[in-house]
């Protein structure tokens, strides 16, 4: 799909009809690992992949999605959750590129346990993702959804 019409076509989804391949999971982790981060500090970021049934069903607000991608930093200030927005973003336009639906998702973050993080990582924003009977066609959203100004 064309960027700018993959762009248009974004949507929240929170219906999930099924699991996603492995080979799809990959090539959502590629996009996300193809994101920018502050500082170019990538060591400090990671990205886990919650596909575990008793792990998932001590989630909140992720709407029975068969995978929860989280991504985490080991600090949490403007800068990392900006990077961690923009992986989340990078991962959301591949699964849409992929016909997958996914959900950015910030309810699910309390409630992950602690376990599921390497030690020092704190959860910043998840993808909720998996199949869905949705389809993408550019949406006609109100042109002021946000408003806009330009300076000159
Ligand atoms: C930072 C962030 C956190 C979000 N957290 C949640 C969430 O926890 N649960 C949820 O259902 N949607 C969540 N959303 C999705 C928004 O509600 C949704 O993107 C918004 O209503 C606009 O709809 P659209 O994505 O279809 O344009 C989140 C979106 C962002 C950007």
């Amino acid at each position: 799909m064309e960027t700018l019409k993959m762009i248009q076509s974004r949507k929240a989804i929170r219906e999930y009809t099924g699991q996603l391949s492995d080979d799809q999971l990959q090539t959502i982790f590629d996009a996300g690992n193809a994101g920018a981060v502050g500082m170019g500090q990538f060591e400090n970021y990671r990205i886990v992949a919650i596909q575990k049934e008793s792990v998932l069903a001590q989630l909140n607000g992720i709407y029975g999605a068969p995978t929860v991608i989280v991504v985490a930093a080991n600090a949490a200030t403007t800068m990392e959750a900006v990077s961690a927005g923009i992986i989340v973003h990078n991962m959301a336009l591949a699964a849409e590129d992929l016909g997958l639906g996914a959900n950015y998702n910030m309810a699910s973050l309390g409630s992950i346990p602690g376990d599921v993080l390497p030690a020092g990582f704190k959860p910043l924003i998840a993808l909720t993702v998996g199949q869905t009977n949705e389809t993408f066609t550019p949406r006609s959203l109100p042109a002021d959804r946000i408003q806009k100004e330009t300076l000159k």
